[in-house]
């Protein structure tokens, strides 16, 4: 069996490490990278850590607007499937290079696979949210997170028999790479103490885009930083963004640049809480049992947040300071979060892996 697998951008990097290295030493497996990101902070050094293999096509597409970016990309990456005539389309998540790869695959009529499908935010005006719908609509195999994902998707009218609950792949990836964190030596080189500090991280269109929501987002920040420590590695996204609308950032704020996996990991791994509007850290947060606090209206991940490990604080400024205030503060809160428990999956890959092979043998259901 011939397998192509499309990823262009650092979380799907992440999200399928485990499952990679599995392809490579079962079928005949085609890697393509679309060049979304292309940065070595975003991309190469993620590679190296996790012990990936090259890509074997590398589509260089970079930054352009959505539209611009997703034509291109879906025009090179039919190329490449044209070429290969792959037996099955592998793709993760919800990004641009997920949706030209989607389309890409079911306009040819090549089965598709879609890791991390049914995730659902609600919102229609993020980029996000329209590149899953449309993934998980034209995907012949949907492996869903979590029993939520099962049911937006049912309720959405796709067959059950197209749904595989198998879990979610962030998980895995953490708890494979937990060991060769070096959280000592990672918090030491930035002065940082365990359990002092609060992770932040802020990208998403939908709060950068906008300099009302970015304003607002990092006033509460500045804010918050004449009493707590924020440790801010800062997306390109969101810097250029800053720079553009004169938007300061307060000196308080230890401002870094991109972390390696590992490193982030680390630093995930000691703080006291993060602050993020990233899915993927919602998620990684969980294994390290550390609260993520998450500045959007909403999340893919309701199903941490109703457990009451995570927190959907909203983005007005007063209320982000108040609620960051509150759980920072309060020791025996943070006590009571960490005693929930909030059980998570680690074989995904695996059954992925089998899952295929049962394909190989026949057909998908
Ligand atoms: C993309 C995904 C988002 C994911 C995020 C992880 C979409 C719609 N969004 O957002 O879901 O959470 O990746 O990081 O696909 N840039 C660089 N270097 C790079 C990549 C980007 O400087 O290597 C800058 C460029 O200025 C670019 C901007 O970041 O214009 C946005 O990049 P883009 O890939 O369009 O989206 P992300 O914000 O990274």
């Amino acid at each position: 069996m011939k397998i192509v697998t499309i990823l262009g951008t650092r979380p799907e990097i992440v999200k399928l490490s485990a499952l990679l290295p599995l392809l490579d030493q079962n079928f005949t497996h085609v890697l393509v990278h679309t060049g979304q990101h292309y940065d070595y902070n975003l991309d190469q050094v993620f590679f190296e850590e996790l012990h990936l293999k090259e890509p074997n096509y590398s589509l260089n597409t970079g930054s352009h607007p959505q539209g611009r970016q997703t034509g291109r990309m879906l025009e090179k990456i039919e190329e490449v499937l044209l070429l290969e005539k792959p037996d099955l389309v592998i793709v993760q998540g919800d990004t641009n290079t997920t949706l030209s790869g989607s389309l890409a695959a079911a306009k040819l009529h090549i089965p598709l696979l879609h890791v991390e499908s049914g995730c659902r935010s609600f919102n229609r005006r993020m980029p996000e949210e329209i590149n899953r719908i449309v993934a998980d609509h034209v995907s012949d195999c949907l492996i869903a997170p979590d029993q939520k994902s099962v049911n937006n998707l049912l309720q959405e009218g796709i067959p059950e028999g197209k749904i595989y609950p198998f879990g979610n792949t962030s998980f895995e990836a953490v708890v494979r790479n937990k060991e060769f964190i070096r959280q000592k030596e990672v918090l030491n080189s930035l002065g940082l103490e365990k359990g002092n500090y609060v992770l932040a991280t802020i990208h998403r269109a939908e709060n950068t885009d906008n300099p009302e929501n970015l304003q607002n987002l990092i006033s509460a920040l500045n804010q918050l930083s004449e009493q707590i420590l924020f440790v801010f590695p800062l997306h390109p996204r969101t810097k250029k963004l800053l720079e553009r609308n004169g938007i300061p950032l307060s000196s308080k704020i230890k401002v870094i640049e991109p972390q390696p996996y590992l490193s982030f990991l680390a630093l995930l791994s000691g703080c006291r809480l993060c602050f993020s509007d990233s899915g993927g850290i919602q998620e990684e947060a969980l294994v390290f049992n550390v609260p993520c606090l998450i500045p959007r209206n909403e999340t893919e991940w309701i199903r941490l947040v109703q457990a009451g490990k995570n927190f959907l604080l909203g983005t007005n400024p007063e209320n982000l300071i108040s609620s960051v205030k509150k759980i920072y503060f309060d020791q025996e809160e943070q006590e009571k979060i960490k005693q929930i428990p909030c059980p998570y999956e680690t074989d995904v890959s695996e059954k992925i892996l089998a899952l295929i092979k049962k394909m190989e043998r026949g057909g998908c259901d």
